[in-house]
């Protein structure tokens, strides 16, 4: 049985999203802005969940229709075939947003989905009151320029959500963002990576799980396993066909650097409970006492930054800083984020390519160096 899926990811990681549904089988691809829509059978969905390492969940769709009026939202959710999805004892609580569209009031078109899909369910279970004491089915509905989608979530928790880190004060990069800069950086299983602000270590770890082939979700549960048309035997091959692909051989290293003892322990603590500890190494250093790294190294950086960790001029510093220690890059490639316009110039060098790339709310941009 084939079903079809929506997975959102950040602005601008819709390209590498694409080519990872590929990847795992996904069918009729299709990249909307921010999302992107495929289909394919429940281990399809499982593989999803464990192995797409820039989406931010994975979602069915239950239906794509239009509606202008809540008359028509309830109709349209009424035709669904929501039984082939939901028990009849399941919760399924929803939430929403809605965009340039006619209907603008979210809890208004809350009630409404609520209603109808009561009414659906309800009818298909000959009950008047559906008890919803079972599993959790979370619904979820977007409403753009009047098209409805309807979807049932089956990440649970969202993807970026690995479960090696736990929150810290190194301003964390998201790490579906920090995964979509190593498939950008095309990091590979002989490389070596270096990352000299590396916080809680997000960028090297996610650069290991690429290199390696590890699927980053491999060590965590999804919502979709206790849901009814996705069985226990999907996400059992999922996981195995994961893991089966994961490279053992590789030269692969990464090494960390960061000016406070506390996420160099952070680093190497989260290394080890991702499971890649044993290529990753960190060490106490300032980026003023940084030594002539070696050739070929990929550096993947996130540093410091006015808004959220220092002011804007001590950060600037830095940026002067890295231009002085780093240059000329002679072949090692170079990938910088930051929401600081004046990087390339107080860095002493203009990028080969820029690209506008969201990390949360922030828009920053990644400075690609690779020529
Ligand atoms: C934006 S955070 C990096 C976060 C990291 N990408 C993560 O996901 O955890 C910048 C890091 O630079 C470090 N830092 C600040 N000044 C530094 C300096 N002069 N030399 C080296 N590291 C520095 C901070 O301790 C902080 O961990």
């Amino acid at each position: 049985m084939k079903y079809n899926y929506v997975a959102p990811c950040h602005f601008g990681l819709e390209k590498t999203l694409s080519f990872e549904v590929k990847r795992i089988g996904g069918e009729n691809v299709e990249v909307n802005d921010g999302r992107v829509f495929f289909s394919g059978d429940a281990k399809v969905c499982a593989l999803a969940n464990i192995s797409l390492s820039v989406a931010e969940r994975v979602c069915v769709v239950l239906g794509r229709f239009r509606a202008e009026t809540f008359d028509e939202l309830f109709e349209g959710i009424k035709k669904l075939p929501l039984s082939e999805f939901i028990r009849k004892n399941d919760k399924f609580p929803n939430k929403g947003h809605s965009l340039n569209s006619k209907l603008t009031s979210v809890p208004a078109c809350q009630k409404i989905v609520k209603k109808a899909m009561a009414a659906n369910l309800g009818k298909t279970y000959g009950l008047n009151i559906l008890p919803e004491t079972g599993e959790m089915c979370e619904i979820r509905f977007s409403i753009m320029k009047n098209e409805v989608t309807l979807m049932l979530d089956t990440s649970g928790e969202g993807l970026h959500k690995r479960g090696y880190r736990r929150d810290s004060n190194a301003a964390p990069i998201r790490e579906t963002l920090a995964a979509g800069i190593a498939d950008i950086a095309r990091v590979r299983a002989e490389d070596k990576v270096v990352d000299p602000f590396c916080g809680s270590g997000t960028l090297l770890i996610e650069s290991a799980f690429k290199a390696l082939n590890i699927a980053p979700g491999l060590n965590r549960r999804f919502a979709g396993e206790r849901m009814k048309f996705l069985p226990a035997e999907a996400w059992k091959n999922a996981r195995e066909e994961a893991r089966s692909e994961i490279i053992t051989d590789g030269g692969f290293t990464a090494l960390g650097f960061d000016n406070d003892e506390e996420c160099v322990r952070l680093t190497l603590e989260n290394a080890k409970k991702a499971g890649v500890g044993k290529y990753i190494r960190a060490e106490k250093r300032d980026i003023r006492d940084q030594e002539k790294l070696p050739e070929r190294v990929k550096i993947l950086t996130n540093p410091p930054y006015g808004k959220r960790l220092l002011e804007v001029n001590e950060a600037r510093e830095l940026y002067g800083i890295m231009g002085r220690k780093l240059l000329p890059l002679e072949g090692r490639g170079l990938y910088v984020i930051t929401p600081d316009e004046e990087f390339e110039s107080i860095f002493g060098q203009k990028a080969d390519k820029n690209r506008k790339l969201y990390n949360g709310m922030l828009m920053c941009r990644l400075y690609t160096y690779y020529k």
